[in-house]
């Protein structure tokens, strides 16, 4: 396979939407930018293929031709994620069957049926051409397939291939019956073509609710699965003419809609888009990249950020003075091998005017966000590729399982506010802000190479995860799960025999009853050593078993009862978390995990910084990065060593501004 050599630096360029005397400026702008490579094609498919018979590469051509003359890293799209006009015209059934049931017509983007026969034929088409035109330029270093695949279609094409679908998992009817417990409600069904999809006209109460949530966890997974499927068509359609070039997707980071760990295996590469919000948690968007890393356990691409706004979220402020360059490296910290913005030039129509670009519509190079990619392109481009694929290592494993994530947020009842992603985050704040690198993993990873595993809300116990957890805590690992964990299998149903189901053994408690607190509710709690919390949300009441308690509720009715315990197992301990805790509370436990299990912080000095750490080729790095409002010390262990950056000797007296970032060797 292809290896690109040096840190691409550039993003989403199109040029056909301009004239090409625009295209000789751009190149001698990016040119002051250190800008190395463009991601094109992305929505070309209605220029590229004006009818069904023809196809038109000249302008592509020209394109092509010109980046590689000027020596860039070409990440070739492939044109798919919009449907050209035509095709909607001649083939209504390209389009999609909203949740409604509403079949929509030319319109938008991301829009095609994934099982759409014709679509398909259409995309292997228009992929294998590209595929035998580029796929030997050596400018092309990555293949960009389709874009954000995402959503979801209830056409009566998507029925019939759910059908299929559910045929091979399932063999007969009545293992289907089984699984979704279609007693309930009189469900029965007797032939496959009974079975609809689960839209609103049909088990799905809303959006997110269901009455049916086996059958639209597995409607989800079939998504999953079917734009898979069109990932992997377009992937053999390039493989067929090109070898080593590697090919990816863009991914979204925690979005809900797609298995990212199935996908990650199909991929050479995982890249991402990453967009936070003016009020984002820099925790959060750390998460999110640490995500992305985890999928394959390999350092990712930055595929998408913008160099200033966004245009679609309800606020879309600038980036303020030193963020980009703060916000950049934090994405490198946390195992970026690429920056790539969109967009190059900022478009003159559509709904992405107001998206930021490195050129902006002013059209020059005179401006503060032009500057500022500037800056950070040539600090980019003196590293060459000193930290291109270090590695980073992490103690904590935190689980990540898209099945958990559409079953628990099917669940109806006993909080409506319970969100996964929400749940795993603060368990990841507490880690980022103690600086403890922390790896994520699918259900099934291997869990012996970590000190703890931590897996909240771990509402789905399928396959053999309950007997891995116990060889993991037996051979001395530290298991972390809370509430909502242990409670069904793979189709939804409830373990029976009591809560946590086959997590009770490992966790050595057996909860009775699971209280619901309201927004306005609070419970009170006491830890062993007197301290006081408070916790919310939801409430276990506990029996122990084998477990210790940690502290009990000291009101409601369960006054008394544990709150939070631990349990030694084999050699190791598990932890168990009975309640929503405030962040003090949770602290105060968590601290105890990292003790019990021997883990310590990225440097061992306190810090309001982010400091993080890569490794490449038995050398060390730190990024050091400031994302509070003040100015910050050097944490001194730093003290006497020098800032690759800016190339600045650090010394006890240096300081962080807000914004700052340092890059130090070990
Ligand atoms: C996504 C898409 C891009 C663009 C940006 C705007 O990430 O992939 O085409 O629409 O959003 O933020
Ligand atoms: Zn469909």
């Amino acid at each position: 396979m292809k290896e690109v050599q040096r840190m691409l630096y550039g993003g989403d360029y199109n040029p056909n939407q301009w004239g090409e005397e625009i295209w000789a400026e751009d190149m001698r702008i990016f040119k002051q930018a250190a800008i190395n490579s463009a991601t094109i094609n992305v929505f070309s498919w209605a220029k590229i293929q004006p009818s069904e018979e023809i196809y038109d590469f000249d302008q592509l051509d020209k394109i092509v031709e010109m980046l590689s003359k000027e020596n860039y890293e070409i990440v070739l799209g492939t044109a798919t994620a919009a449907l050209p006009a035509w095709m909607f015209k001649k083939y209504p059934e390209v389009g999609r069957v909203d949740f409604e049931g509403r079949r929509h017509r030319f319109g938008q983007r991301h829009n095609a049926c994934p099982n759409s026969l014709v679509y398909q034929k259409y995309v292997a088409r228009l992929v294998e051409k590209l595929a035998e035109r580029y796929g030997d330029n050596p400018n092309v270093a990555v293949w960009h397939v389709n874009n954000e695949y995402g959503g979801e279609c209830y056409c009566e094409n998507c029925e019939k291939a759910f059908r299929v679908w559910l045929q091979n998992k399932y063999q007969t009817i009545e293992a289907l019956n089984a699984a979704w417990n279609f007693d309930f409600w009189g469900h029965t069904v007797y032939e496959w073509d009974e079975i609809v999809v689960p839209n609103v006209l049909g088990d799905a109460m809303s959006y997110d609710s269901t009455a049916f949530a086996g059958l639209s966890i597995d409607y989800r997974r079939f998504v999953s699965d079917s734009l898979l499927e069109n990932f992997k068509l377009e992937r053999d359609c390039i493989r067929k003419f090109d070898q080593s070039t590697p090919i990816t997707t863009n991914m979204m980071g925690s979005y809900k809609g797609l298995d990212y760990f199935k996908w990650a295996k199909e991929m050479d590469l995982v890249s991402w888009d990453s967009y936070p919000s003016y009020n984002t948690p820099w925790s959060y968007v750390a998460l999110t990249h640490d995500l992305m890393r985890g999928l394959k356990d390999q350092p990712f691409m930055l595929m998408e950020m913008t160099p200033s706004q966004q245009n679609w979220q309800p606020y879309n402020s600038l980036k303020k003075p030193g963020q980009l360059r703060a916000q950049s490296y934090q994405t490198v910290a946390h195992g970026a091998d690429t920056i790539q913005y969109f967009q190059m030039r900022r478009t003159k129509g559509g709904c992405e005017k107001f998206h930021g670009a490195v050129i902006e519509h002013v059209g020059t190079e005179n401006t503060r966000v032009f500057r500022e990619v500037a800056e950070l392109g040539l600090e980019l481009a003196a590293l060459q590729d000193k930290i291109l694929d270090a590695k980073t290592t992490s103690d904590v494993a935190l689980v990540f399982d898209w099945d958990n994530y559409w079953a628990l947020e099917y669940t109806s009842g006993p909080n409506k506010d319970l969100k996964y992603v929400d749940q795993i985050h603060q368990f990841y704040r507490y880690f980022y802000d103690q600086n403890i690198s922390v790896d994520f993993v699918p259900f099934d990873a291997d869990f012996s190479k970590y000190k703890v595993v931590v897996a909240p809300v771990l509402y789905m116990i399928k396959e053999d995860m309950a007997e891995r957890l116990e060889d993991f805590v037996a051979s001395g690992g530290t298991f972390v799960t809370t509430f909502m964990s242990g409670i069904v299998d793979q189709s939804d149903n409830v373990h029976l025999g009591g809560y946590p189901g086959p997590l009770r053994k490992l966790a050595g408690v057996w909860v009775e009853e699971i209280d619901a607190l309201a927004p306005e509710q609070r419970n009170t709690i006491m830890f062993n050593d007197e301290t006081i919390g408070t916790t919310s949300l939801v409430s276990d009441i506990i029996h122990l078993e084998a477990a210790q308690s940690l502290g009990a509720y000291t009101d409601n009715f369960y006054a008394t009862t544990p709150f939070a315990t631990i349990n030694k197992f084999g050699e190791g301990h598990t932890y168990y978390i009975g309640a929503q805790l405030d962040q003090a509370s949770l602290t105060k436990v968590l601290t105890n995990v990292c003790t019990t299990a021997a883990v310590t912080p990225t440097i061992a000095e306190k810090t309001a910084l982010e400091v993080s750490y890569r490794e490449k080729a038995g050398k060390g790095f730190y990024f050091i990065l400031n994302f509070t409002q003040e100015t910050q010390p050097l944490p001194q262990i730093f003290a006497g060593k020098v800032d690759l950056l800016k190339n600045q000797a650090l010394t006890q007296e240096t300081t962080l501004a807000p914004f700052a970032v340092l890059l130090v060797e070990a």
